[in-house]
């Protein structure tokens, strides 16, 4: 159940989309890394890829406005500390002149192509769904009164807003949030938004509805079937939206539209993810969508953004490691699985950031004294409390190394993250530093890249980007 928990914690954001690209595929990108991919080098990704929709997991400006005049449509979080400030006419005009107003005037987001419509997504994270419709209310307004018309405001939803059973016919929205649930479809009506879907079919498979994985696969290759009515659901994704069409159905919005606003697989840290069945997922979902067929009982084009762009070795662990491994491409950069988001199937690796530069060849290692057993635990911890660990734990990839290793990959995580500056491999003398890597099998020791947030060093001087 970790992840069912995850959904109605997420924040607000803010969504930029092309409404007339019809089966739309955008990716997500979140920067909770330690050595973050240079904004600047994502925007030239994108567009070797032809991705031509990017929901940005934060907000910061300085990143927003590096998209100018790219044609790349951008789509903005709105992070919690925002939502409550919002709440505040004086603070929701600042937010919006500085995130949204500011970079359209700077040229985000094409501002002149008229068929570029920009959404605010507000997903409330630990708030009260009650605050939800205030919010969009007053971003809405305050959008209006900058004669921002075309962007719009929507919030992003968990499959756990919905009661599922097995027949996606039966499926509601949970009763302890239907009334708040229908003050948001009031006003999505209202302004016009696609009601926004966050699906992860790995975790609705396996806690959810406990069937067997292949279901959550499109190449219906299992034999696996669900029958509802005259309908036959050969896979969860079509079975999930379906559920999420029933429930709006029967609150009396058989035709709003619905976008999924997050879909993805993971490959480290939980059941079944793995970088062959993410390749195997996204072949088929990328099949699907450019198929436009749609769903039973939504036929047609769907949009939606894969999820995510990079890892994120920073992130929030509190609904499990997985979290960190939604990465299509490596947080240096470098794809995982071969995948084709120009939808044509093509059995191609995407094309991999360019100009990023690794740290050198270097890795800190345990030196295998344990002599002093609490000295070797306790720096251990250290490096695993501040570093990313998440691939020693149970199932996850790095999970079978001996003891010896499991301490290196620890001290190499940290000494990685502290830019592999020489004291980080000191660990009271238990660290030693090598030039060969270590990795064994499945289990990669990564080296960070040398990539910031805001500056880049060339020839030893400080560049902004
Ligand atoms: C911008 O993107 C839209 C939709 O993908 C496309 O129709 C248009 O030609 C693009 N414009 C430029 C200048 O690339
Ligand atoms: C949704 O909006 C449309 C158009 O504004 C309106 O006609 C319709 O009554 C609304 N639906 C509900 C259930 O309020
Ligand atoms: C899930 O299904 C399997 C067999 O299909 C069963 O053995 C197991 O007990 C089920 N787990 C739960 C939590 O229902
Ligand atoms: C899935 O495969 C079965 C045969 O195994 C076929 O009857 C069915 O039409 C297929 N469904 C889809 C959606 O392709
Ligand atoms: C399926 O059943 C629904 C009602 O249960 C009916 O309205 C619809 O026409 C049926 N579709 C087909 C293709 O039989």
């Amino acid at each position: 159940m970790k992840m069912r928990v995850k959904m109605s914690l997420m924040c607000i954001m803010v969504l930029v989309m092309a409404t007339q690209v019809n089966s739309f595929v955008g990716i997500t990108w979140g920067r909770l890394q330690t050595q973050q991919l240079v904004p600047s080098m994502v925007v030239d990704l994108l567009l070797q890829n032809k991705i031509p929709q990017l929901r940005l997991m934060t907000s910061g400006y300085d990143i927003i406005e590096i998209f100018s005049g790219t044609n790349i449509s951008l789509s903005v979080t709105m992070g919690n500390q925002f939502v409550w400030q919002a709440n505040r006419n004086d603070l929701a005009y600042v937010w919006v002149n500085d995130r949204i107003k500011d970079p359209i005037n700077k040229g985000v987001n094409i501002r002149s192509n008229r068929w570029f419509r920009t959404i605010f997504n507000t997903f409330l994270k630990e708030a009260n769904n009650n605050q939800v419709v205030p919010v969009l209310k007053l971003i809405r307004e305050t959008l209006d009164d900058m004669k921002l018309g075309h962007v719009r405001a929507t919030t992003g939803h968990g499959m756990d807003v919905l009661k599922v059973s097995k027949f996606p016919s039966e499926a509601d929205f949970r009763d302890d949030i239907k009334k708040p649930m229908l003050e948001s479809l009031e006003e999505f009506n209202r302004t016009g938004v696609p009601f926004v879907l966050y699906m992860f079919p790995i975790h609705f498979v396996k806690e959810i509805m406990n069937y067997t994985m292949e279901f959550a696969f499109m190449d219906n290759k299992s034999g696996f079937k669900i029958v509802d009515g005259n309908i036959t659901y050969t896979n969860a994704v079509e079975l999930m939206i379906d559920s999420l069409a029933w429930a709006l159905k029967k609150a009396g919005y058989p035709d709003m539209k619905i976008m999924i606003g997050q879909i993805g697989w993971p490959t480290d840290g939980y059941p079944h993810a793995n970088i062959k069945n993410a390749e195997r997922f996204h072949k088929g979902l990328l099949k699907y969508v450019s198929s436009k067929k749609g769903t039973p009982l939504r036929p047609g084009p769907l949009d939606i953004y894969l999820h995510s762009l990079s890892d994120e070795n920073e992130f929030r662990t509190i609904f499990g490691t997985f979290q960190r491994h939604w990465g299509i491409y490596r947080a240096d950069g470098n794809p995982k699985y071969k995948i084709d988001f120009s939808l044509q199937d093509r059995d191609e690796y995407p094309t991999e950031a360019k100009g990023i530069v690794k740290m050198p060849n270097r890795w800190c290692k345990f030196n295998g004294d344990t002599s002093n057993m609490y000295l070797v635990n306790k720096n251990y911890d250290l490096a695993c409390k501040t570093a990313d660990c998440t691939r020693l734990e149970k199932g996850a990839s790095c999970d079978g190394l001996k003891f010896e290793s499991r301490i290196s990959y620890a001290f190499n995580a940290f000494f990685q993250k502290y830019k592999q500056s020489l004291e980080r491999c000191d660990f009271d003398g238990l660290g030693k530093i090598v030039a060969t890597n270590p990795s064994v099998e499945n289990c990669e020791f990564p080296i960070e890249i040398l990539a910031f947030q805001d500056q880049i060093v060339q020839n030893g001087m400080v560049l902004r980007i």
